[in-house]
C-alpha cells in the first residue's frame, strides 16, 4: 500500500511537472485592446500589451497583437 502509494505520487508529480508548463507556456494572441493606429515596433506593442496584463506583444501587419495566457 505505502509503496503503491508512492509509485502513484511519482507519477502524479511528472504529470504536472509535464503537463504544467505545457499549460503555463502557451500563449494565445489577440488584438490588442488599448493601443491605437498603426505600429511599427514589436517594443511598443509589448508596453502597451503588458499594461492589459498580457504576457507579451509585437508588431504585426502594423497592427498590435498582445499574448495572453490561454488556460483559464
Ligand atoms: C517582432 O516579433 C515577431 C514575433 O515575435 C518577430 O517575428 C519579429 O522578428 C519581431 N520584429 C522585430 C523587429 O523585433
Amino acid at each position: 500500500m505505502g509503496h503503491f502509494s508512492t509509485v502513484f505520487l511519482v507519477l502524479l508529480l511528472l504529470l504536472v511537472t509535464e503537463i504544467g508548463p505545457m499549460v503555463v507556456h502557451a500563449t494565445c494572441p489577440s488584438l490588442s485592446k488599448n493601443f491605437k493606429g498603426w505600429c511599427w515596433f514589436n517594443d511598443s506593442c509589448r508596453t502597451v500589451c503588458e499594461d492589459e496584463w498580457a504576457t507579451g506583444g509585437y508588431c504585426r501587419f502594423f497592427q498590435c497583437i498582445c499574448t495572453h495566457r490561454c488556460a483559464f
